[in-house]
């Protein structure tokens, strides 16, 4: 049987340089979709699959973040004494359990894999889940997260969700070649960062969720650059690749790019339009936009 999957890692120490001068003094990941904080939105997904342990990887200008993950006294007793229960109890829900929440500093943001490779001593022997919080997923039942836990169960290995992309996009993403699946899972064969167009060996892009074994970190540990100068999670998973499997799930529901501006844009009205209270509201604003 597959060892359980307990502890989530959440990179949040990038520099967010698409989002300037939003991002200048606040982190990316703190930029609101409808009413909830990008990692917010990331730590319920991871949550609600059933992970107890939340490791943080931050920098400098993000302690926001370990704010936003703890108690805030004064205002709870303001909540409280004005009555705003379903508030108070809104903040109470999102907190982290006392004691299960970590935070690790990525000194300088050198690449995903290097941010990665810092969660190394908190997550120890044990396989775990990287969530990219610039990355949401809108599902239409179960979150993806949780989708690749029920593949993981069966399998065990490495597991990336994947989305397919059409062939003008790939050059900006991870992308997987695949053999024959289920027309659902597949077994991972190869994969690229950012392929020069002509070269991408499918559509299947790597989304910012994975499911990976802990022997990643002693590949990480080498700290290769690798495509833009930076440490690349991609090339530590390439070479994982020849001792264990890694599959990839296209998983149901859509992803957005939250680290773009249009991609923020469409979250922020998808995930406002799944809002009983707020859909007619929005529809009618757009309309009037368009
Ligand atoms: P991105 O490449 O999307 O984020 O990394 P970025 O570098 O902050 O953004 P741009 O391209 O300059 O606009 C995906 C996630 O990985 C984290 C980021 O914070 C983001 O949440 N990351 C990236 C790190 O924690 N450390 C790094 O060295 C790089």
């Amino acid at each position: 049987m597959a060892a359980r999957v307990r502890k989530a890692v959440f990179p949040v120490a990038g520099l967010g340089t698409r989002f300037l001068p939003a991002t200048k003094a606040m982190p990316k990941e703190m930029l609101t979709v409808v009413d909830r904080p990008l990692i917010q939105h990331v730590v319920d997904e991871a949550r609600s699959a059933g992970i107890e342990h939340f490791v943080f990887v931050t920098g400098r200008n993000k302690s926001i973040i370990e704010d936003h993950f703890d108690q805030q006294p004064e205002l709870e007793g303001v909540l409280a004494a004005r009555g705003k229960t379903a508030e108070l109890e809104g903040l109470k829900k999102d907190l982290p359990e006392a004691g299960r929440a970590s935070f690790v500093r990525q000194q300088e943001p050198l690449g995903l894999g290097h941010a990665v490779w810092c969660a190394r001593d908190i997550i120890g022997n044990e396989p775990f889940a990287l969530l990219l919080p610039d990355v949401l997923v809108q599902t239409p039942g179960k979150g993806c997260l949780a989708q690749m836990l029920d593949v993981y169960e069966q399998r065990g290995g490495n597991i990336l969700a994947v989305e397919p992309m059409p062939e003008d996009q790939l050059k900006n993403y991870g992308v997987v070649a695949v053999g024959q699946g289920d027309g659902k899972t597949f077994p991972i064969t190869g994969m690229v960062e950012k392929p020069k167009p002509g070269t991408e060996p499918s559509n299947l892009t790597i989304l910012g969720r994975y499911i990976l074994q802990p022997e990643i970190f002693a590949l990480l540990a080498a700290q290769e650059k690798g495509a833009g100068g930076e440490i690349q999670l991609t090339d530590s998973m390439l070479a994982l690749m020849k001792t264990q499997a890694f599959y990839a799930l296209e998983y149901e529901g859509r992803a957005f790019d939250c680290g773009s501006k249009a991609g923020f844009l469409a979250a922020n009205i998808a995930f406002a339009l799944a809002r009983p209270g707020l859909r007619d509201q929005v529809i009618a604003e757009i309309k009037k936009l368009v």
